[in-house]
């Protein structure tokens, strides 16, 4: 059989990047090899995101390019994957005849069958939630040497319904994955290579395919001999339980930095986005998590302008985010989406949106690059993940997911070596190797 070649384009999150290497792998089983050029492949896969509006409409205009694509190759099959296609399904193919194939994110096992029978000219969709479970019917991963870092889903969709989310319409309910296939998939990656792995879930925190919960399921993941470190993302501040906050505390490989979003500082907005919890409670929490752990390293997902957010509630956003000090964020206006409850009510004017995302992010960079300039003089271990923009030099991250990059350490990717800070730059520290 010749072979045939894949291109996949990865938008949204960390979920996203492992769905899509899982799909490569089941379409290398078909014999594909994947290609980094579009206007190369013989199957197109964007594997989309919904969270957002434009995270959306850009896969549209995506789709809108490559379609020009089928003119040069008529043999060329575009497929949707990932959230958009859970969302919109048949629509993605009215909207753009181009589209062969589209398929949701628990349905990416049937691929191949798909696959082969778009080759025939039909067109194939897949976005029932399916009784089966994919991790049950993908080919088992290859043991081909991979790099030292890798993500691995523990825990899918999302049974919190936030008022502005469109996940738990996506991805679906609340599933936890058995711990004996994520401790068997954690040593194969270890074996090829790994040696930094990053649990995934919607509420990773919430993982209960363990019986000591996402606690037991790192202490467990950390007697894996090979296995330097262990992240995991997105907890929910509801979830944080008192085994996983001693983890941080206790266990040596579990990294100082945690993503731990709360969205608002207004208990008025955090009511009305059904979060379920209060400024407080979650300050409260972030105390007990910095006593476990006193360096650690806090992260946070905010949303300015969500509906009925006046001044005042925004102002008290400001003033958490002040009182937390964040070495991270990732901060949003709201964005409205079909078939969401807070879809339906009275929006913020769009310019109070950008106003207030506007004096946020300038708060949240602060933060960051005083987080950042305080490493300064720090010695840290970092893991080398690949070669940086100049001669000699490699980019790796440390302990707090800080990329540092050195030049003339002689490091190799998958090394992990003590560096000392030397300067803090945009988004990213400098180093050298210590002697
Ligand atoms: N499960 C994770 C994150 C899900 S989406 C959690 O509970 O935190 C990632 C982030 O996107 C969210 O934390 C939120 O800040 C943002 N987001 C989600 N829906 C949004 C919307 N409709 N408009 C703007 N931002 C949104
Ligand atoms: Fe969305 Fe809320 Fe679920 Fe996170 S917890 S995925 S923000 S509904
Ligand atoms: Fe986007 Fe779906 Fe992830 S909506 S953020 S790709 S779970």
């Amino acid at each position: 059989m010749a072979e045939r070649k894949l291109f996949i384009k990865t938008y949204g999150c960390q979920m996203n990047v492992y769905d899509s290497e899982r799909m490569a792998e089941a379409m290398g089983v078909q014999g594909y090899v994947t290609t980094d050029r579009a206007d190369d492949a013989d199957l197109i896969l964007l594997n989309t995101c919904h969270i957002r509006e434009k995270a959306a409409e850009k896969v549209y205009s995506e789709l809108g390019r490559l379609k020009e694509l089928k003119l040069a190759n008529p043999q060329l099959k575009i497929g949707v994957a990932g959230c958009v296609a859970q969302a919109e399904g048949a629509e993605i193919m009215r909207r753009q005849p181009a589209v062969d194939l589209v398929v949701g994110p628990q349905s990416y096992h049937r691929l191949p069958e798909m696959e082969a029978k778009v080759r025939k000219g039909a067109k194939s969709q897949e976005t029932e939630f399916p009784e089966e479970d994919k991790f049950d019917h993908l080919a088992a991963r290859p043991k081909a040497v991979r790099g030292p870092t890798a993500f691995l889903t523990v825990q899918e969709g999302c049974d919190k319904f936030c008022a502005f989310c469109v996940v738990p319409y996506t991805r679906g309910a609340e599933m936890s994955r058995p711990a004996d296939r994520i401790l068997t998939e954690a040593r194969d990656l270890v074996e090829r290579g790994v040696r930094e792995i990053t649990l995934l879930g919607q509420n990773v925190n919430a993982y209960n395919g363990h019986d000591a919960g996402l606690a037991g399921l790192i202490g467990a993941l950390a007697k894996i001999d090979g296995l330097a470190r262990i992240r995991y993302t997105t907890s929910h501040p509801n979830d944080m339980d008192a085994a996983l906050i001693a983890a941080h505390g206790g266990c040596d490989k579990l990294m100082p930095y945690l993503h731990l979003p709360v969205q608002s500082g207004s208990d008025r907005i955090l009511k009305a986005m059904n979060r379920k919890h209060t400024a407080e409670t979650y300050l409260r929490l972030v105390e007990r998590i910095r006593a476990a752990r006193p360096d650690i390293l806090l992260s946070g997902d905010f949303i300015v302008g969500f509906p009925g957010e006046a001044e005042a509630d925004f102002e008290a956003t400001m003033e958490l985010v002040r009182e937390v000090n964040y070495g991270q964020a990732y901060s949003f206006k709201y964005s409205s989406r079909p078939g969401t409850p807070a879809a339906e009510r009275e929006q913020v004017a769009e310019d109070a949106k950008s106003d207030r995302l506007a004096r946020l992010q300038a708060l949240l960079s602060r933060q960051q690059h005083a987080a950042q300039e305080a490493m300064i003089g720090r010695e840290v271990d970092v893991l080398f993940e690949k070669p940086g923009r100049l001669t000699n030099q490699m980019v790796g991250k440390s302990g707090y997911l800080h990329a540092v990059h050195v030049t003339g350490s002689g490091a190799v990717p998958g090394d992990i070596a003590r560096i000392r800070i030397l300067r803090s730059e945009a988004n990213s520290l400098a180093g050298e190797a210590l002697a």
